[in-house]
């Protein structure tokens, strides 16, 4: 089973305390950022862009995860200066040449991932699957934070990891996106998800930030 790794979700933040988070989650061995960017057209809402990200980077050396929900992402990688080991995931449906999306993802020295909405099938991955590096799972229908897990996801998880390594791509991560909570995430895991975006339902829930992290370890281990 690949390596669990935690990655905060930036739109949920607090901003009056944001560089204290960024040091607890430095402290705190947080493996990636993840930055939402919502477009208001793939998604109906708006959140965070190129000059978040520009500043972002300039704040912590943890690498981000960019989660691309917007319109031909094919075109507009390159306005995000997407920096060598980062991830960028692009939706399926955001695209009708995810192909190209996802090579120029890798152009930029990036890990790739296909990100797909909860109804949208595994057979959407069949001919892309040279050029990823991870899958992620819409655990959630994307566009809000707090949502409830829509359950048949669990199954989804089981089933990616499944098609993955039956055929020979057992490398390629899940990351799954939606009310990872630390009673989900123990399922999410169960089912073969390696890759876990933590919002209002988790590291985020409360205060303590350490200690949220730390429980959200535990239970994605
Ligand atoms: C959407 C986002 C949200 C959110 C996760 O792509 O990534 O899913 O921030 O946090 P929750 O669902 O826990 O509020
Ligand atoms: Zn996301």
């Amino acid at each position: 089973m690949l390596s669990s790794i935690l990655a905060p979700s930036m739109m949920c933040v607090d901003y009056a305390r944001f560089s204290g988070t960024l040091r607890t989650f430095e402290e705190n061995g947080i493996g990636l950022l993840h930055v939402d960017v919502m477009d208001g057209v793939f998604v109906k809402n708006y959140t965070l862009g190129t000059d978040f990200c520009r500043n972002l980077r300039k704040m912590t050396s943890i690498p981000l995860d960019l989660h691309l929900m917007i319109t031909e992402p094919e075109w507009k990688i390159a306005w995000f200066d997407v920096q060598p080991g980062e991830w960028v995931s692009v939706h399926a449906e955001a695209t009708d040449h995810l192909q190209r999306a996802l090579a120029a993802i890798r152009a930029c020295g990036g890990k790739s991932l296909a990100a797909l909405n909860p109804a949208t099938p595994l057979s959407a991955l069949d001919y892309v699957l040279d050029d990823i590096d991870g899958v992620l799972l819409m655990t959630v229908n994307p566009g809000f934070a707090g949502q409830k897990l829509i359950p048949a996801t669990l199954r989804k998880i089981a089933d990616c990891r499944k098609y993955l390594d039956e055929r020979g791509y057992g490398h390629v991560r899940i990351e799954a996106d939606g009310n990872v909570s630390f009673e989900n995430a123990v399922k999410m895991r169960a089912a073969g998800a390696d890759t876990f975006v933590a919002g209002s339902s988790s590291v985020f829930r409360g205060p303590d930030l350490a200690a949220n992290i730390e429980e959200l370890r535990r239970c994605a281990e």
